[in-house]
């Protein structure tokens, strides 16, 4: 059986130091959203975010909805092109009644957040902000601050705890740096 953790350089963030990113952006969310007035909506943005939005929501305490959206970027490889493109959208009606959280692994350029945002923003959303467990700030194409985030990381090419290469490594349970070969093959 192939052991992907062969093709891991090194390893960034490991499983104990995500649960204490986790915690405390969780702690973050209940602080800012503990009120009666408040109709939380967690967005999972498939697929990469999967798996913090799994352990994120267990830790939050604020009763919280969730929902889901696929957003694409045009092209492949380890390079954003900057368009996005949604495929799953939210089908609901009280869009205007939610505040919306979204809930993303990475950002990068900030295209797709920048986008997102702005998005839900038209269409009626009471509230919306954002939350990532990593941040590429070296990487912004468009200016983008979210609301919430786990760590800032170097310009490396990160795998695992949801994030891929390839649709491969998602399932690693640490967010480790990939061997270049893998990818320069
Ligand atoms: C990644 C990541 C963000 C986006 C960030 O998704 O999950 O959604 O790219 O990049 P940006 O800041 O440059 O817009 P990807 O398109 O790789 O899809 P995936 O989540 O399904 O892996």
């Amino acid at each position: 059986m192939r052991d992907l953790k062969n093709d891991v350089a090194s390893i960034l963030i490991s499983e104990e130091q995500l649960d204490k990113i986790v915690t405390r952006i969780a702690a973050d969310i209940d602080r800012d959203y503990s009120g009666d007035d408040k109709k939380l909506v967690l967005v999972c943005i498939l697929k990469g975010s999967l798996v913090f939005m799994g352990d994120l929501m267990k830790k939050i305490k604020v009763p919280v909805e969730i929902d889901c959206m696929k957003v694409s970027s045009y092209g492949a490889g380890t390079e954003s092109s900057g368009q996005i493109h949604i495929s799953l959208d939210l089908i609901r009606p009280d869009i205007n009644e939610c505040d919306f959280l979204i809930i993303e692994d990475i950002i990068d350029s900030g295209c797709t957040l920048s986008h997102l945002t702005k998005y839900l923003k038209l269409k009626g959303a009471k509230s919306v902000k954002t939350c990532t467990l990593l941040d590429k700030p070296s990487r912004r194409k468009v200016e983008f601050i979210p609301d919430y985030v786990g760590t800032e990381i170097p310009d490396e090419f990160v795998i695992g705890y949801g994030l891929d290469y390839a649709e491969m490594y998602r399932a690693l349970p640490f967010v480790g740096i990939l061997k270049p070969e893998v990818y320069t093959k």
